[in-house]
């Protein structure tokens, strides 16, 4: 589907009701978030192009309403795979930092072990080596919240709505996630947070932050934490934790280094889980995640 034409860069609200490409007719009206805040806002000249979710820039027709956005799968072509009953998720990772963990769940899309797409990359860091990696992968780049804060959250709400996002996975965005996100995405957004929570959680403790504390407090298991988010820090319910001893003899350098691989298996595991739907509340409020070995299993 030819759209490079479509730049939007200096367009105002509403400028832009409809694009014919080559093939089809594309959009019948754009979200306002479209227009000329994101448009203009990076430095580097967004094009409509890089905000298509990758659905649309294959076999989707698709039109879009600020109020709501509907899609159809028009060609796209069945898998052979068990899976194939259950719907590809969307993912929208947010980062703000190296961003190790998108990587490892992005690869893990592409080699089959997670059944969803990454569609959107967010970060506050334009230049951070997330969004550079996910650039280069040519994955939508939006960068929330922005300096002039001309992206608001419901934009951001509607941005992400347009990419079709079913899942928001927080790996190191520094952030507080605002409050319509949470609204509009319930039990669907989900963080990693390097220690075994509820300890050394909430504000202030990320980064070597939290591996000094846990060393200091003698403790001698820490391990990645991910949990649903809510309003607050580190406060979410606890879908999955694994385990990571603390040597005698450990720096923050070396317990976050096995703290991250541990991040990356787990995470991937986790994702897999949400993208087959594996997940189950307990009574009490408790998620689980059921086997994919024995479905009577919950851990
Ligand atoms: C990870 O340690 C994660 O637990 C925390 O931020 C770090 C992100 O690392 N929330 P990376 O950017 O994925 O490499």
């Amino acid at each position: 589907m030819e759209v490079q034409n479509a730049i939007l860069r200096g367009c105002n609200h509403g400028a832009v009701s409809s694009i014919r490409t080559s093939k089809t007719h594309v959009f019948t009206k754009l979200p306002k978030s479209f227009s000329s805040q994101t448009a203009s806002s990076s430095s580097n000249g967004v094009s409509l192009k890089n905000h298509l979710p990758s659905q649309i820039k294959r076999n989707f027709r698709c039109s879009y309403s600020i109020q709501n956005v509907e899609c159809k799968a028009v060609s796209d072509a069945e898998e052979d795979t068990p899976k194939a009953k259950i719907r590809r998720k969307n993912l929208a990772v947010f980062v703000s930092g190296g961003g190790s963990n998108f990587r490892s769940i992005y690869e893990a899309t592409l080699k089959g072990s997670v059944h969803g797409d990454v569609v959107a990359l967010v970060t506050n860091k334009h230049d951070c080596g997330g969004a550079e990696y996910a650039r280069d992968k040519g994955i939508p780049v939006i960068v929330f919240p922005q300096r002039e804060e001309v992206l608001s959250a419901e934009d951001l709400v509607i941005l992400l709505r347009s990419y079709k996002v079913d899942l928001v996975l927080l790996a190191g965005y520094l952030k507080l996630i605002p409050a319509e996100l949470i609204k509009c995405y319930p039990k669907a957004i989900l963080n990693i947070h390097p220690s075994l929570l509820p300890a050394f959680g909430g504000k202030g403790y990320y980064g070597m932050k939290v591996h000094r504390a846990v060393i200091a407090s003698g403790a001698r298991y820490s391990g990645p934490t991910i949990h649903y988010v809510d309003e607050q820090y580190d406060t979410g319910s606890i879908l999955a934790q694994r385990a990571v001893p603390v040597l005698a003899k450990d720096t923050a350098e070396e317990l976050a280094a096995r703290v991250l691989h541990e991040e990356h298996k787990l995470y991937v595991e986790v994702c897999a889980a949400l993208c087959e739907e594996r997940i189950t509340w307990r009574e009490d409020g408790v998620p689980l995640i059921r086997s994919k070995e024995n479905p009577n299993d919950y851990h």
